[in-house]
């Protein structure tokens, strides 16, 4: 009987809530059983007509920022009605997992290897009661897209490799660099010139905010603020996504960027990222590249109009391509709410190309014919 019941509930609840037909950035966006989604940070993969939207699993409260759950998943074949898929990849109820409760798990972003054919989910992890030192990208994988997913490991990028094309003369210390003043103009030439590197060489290099990114030729990356968030490492994957190659660089050494997020379009990458301001918004600067190992040349603040200079109040985590639709890609962000994590919003954009740039121009509601107009 309870069965029975539980399934005309959803049944009635997918019918009066499988109504949404547009994107209404920055309010509350109901799933298809009415409850705001809650998978902030997030990214989406799409597999056999299904978007999958991965994400961080917040919590009411001051707390809520620590992962008590895991990592959420919704699917949707439209973009716009979302169904709850549950904890696809759960913490652990125990103190020596690397997941265990209460670590920080951030902008979860799932990919599908062909060779494999697994899907890979990489994020940012904290380990429980160390803040943000421990800075490590983390691995998980299933053989489902609805999971669940099974936590490999985590662990700093690139230990004991140079970035490509390093020189050779500042592979050691120069002298006196640890002694110099933060925000200095010789403070932040040792950072561009890779002081940090080196600092963190031996132990591996840090990886905070982070998206992954599957090129045309299945080749696929992770990009990482690193070098305490000053710079953005982009780190080439194994051919099975679950390990780096050793192969990466560092994009606007000294450039302090977060949240990245990236697109290709026409051969050239773009990128789109968020300055460094914890959970308050500030203004979007973007880039683009013929290679995805730059050089990356700045592209400016990509938002125009109200709101341009604090991203219209949210912070970038990925750019969704729309499946079978040439160039219609959509800017996907956060409205965090600290304290209340589980009240965060989305805020997801068209975006426009124009002379060569992407564009952010507010809208209060839209759909997808908008790319058609
Ligand atoms: C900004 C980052 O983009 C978020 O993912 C999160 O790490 C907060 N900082 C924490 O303050």
């Amino acid at each position: 009987m309870k069965l029975i019941n539980s399934i005309v509930l959803s049944l009635v609840c997918s019918l009066v809530f499988s109504q949404n037909n547009s994107f209404i950035p920055g309010k509350q966006w109901k799933d298809t059983n009415g409850v705001h989604i809650n998978a902030h940070g997030g990214g989406v993969t799409f597999v056999d007509g299904v978007y999958y939207w991965y994400g961080e699993y917040k919590t009411a409260g001051r707390g809520g920022n620590t992962s008590l759950q895991g990592v959420s998943c919704y699917s949707s074949k439209d973009l716009y009605n979302w169904t709850n898929e549950g904890i696809v990849l759960k913490v652990e109820n125990n103190l020596s997992s690397e997941i265990t409760k209460g670590c920080i798990i951030e902008r979860p972003k799932v990919i599908f290897n062909k060779k494999t054919g697994k899907y890979v989910m990489w994020f940012h992890l904290e380990l429980k009661g160390q803040g943000y030192d421990a800075a490590r990208a983390a691995v998980a994988v299933s053989d489902n897209p609805r999971g669940p997913f099974q936590f490999k490991k985590s662990y700093r990028p690139n230990k004991g490799v140079w970035p490509m094309n390093f020189d050779d003369k500042f592979k050691s210390a120069l002298i006196g660099e640890n002694k110099l003043k933060s925000w200095t103009s010789e403070w932040l030439t040792a950072i561009k010139i890779g002081m940090l590197v080196r600092r963190d060489f031996e132990k591996g290099q840090m990886s905070r905010d982070m998206t992954v990114f599957v090129d045309d030729n299945d080749k696929a990356y992770l990009i990482h603020a690193s070098e305490d968030n000053l710079t953005l490492h982009i780190s080439e994957l194994t051919d099975d996504y679950l390990d780096f190659t050793e192969k990466w660089t560092r994009m606007a050494p000294a450039g302090h960027n977060e949240g990245p997020a990236i697109f290709k379009k026409d051969g050239v990458y773009y990128m789109i990222t968020s300055g460094c301001t914890g959970w308050d918004p500030n203004e979007a600067r973007s880039f683009s590249s013929k290679s995805i190992w730059g050089p990356w040349k700045p592209l400016g603040n990509p938002c125009v109009g109200k709101d341009a200079s604090l991203t219209f109040h949210s912070q970038s985590t990925c750019v969704l391509p729309v499946q079978g639709k040439k160039d219609q890609f959509i800017f996907m962000a956060d409205r965090w709410k600290p304290d209340n994590p589980i009240d965060g919003s989305y805020v997801w954009l068209p975006i426009e190309m124009i002379n060569g740039k992407p564009v952010l121009k507010w809208q209060d509601k839209w759909n997808l014919e908008f790319f058609i107009k």
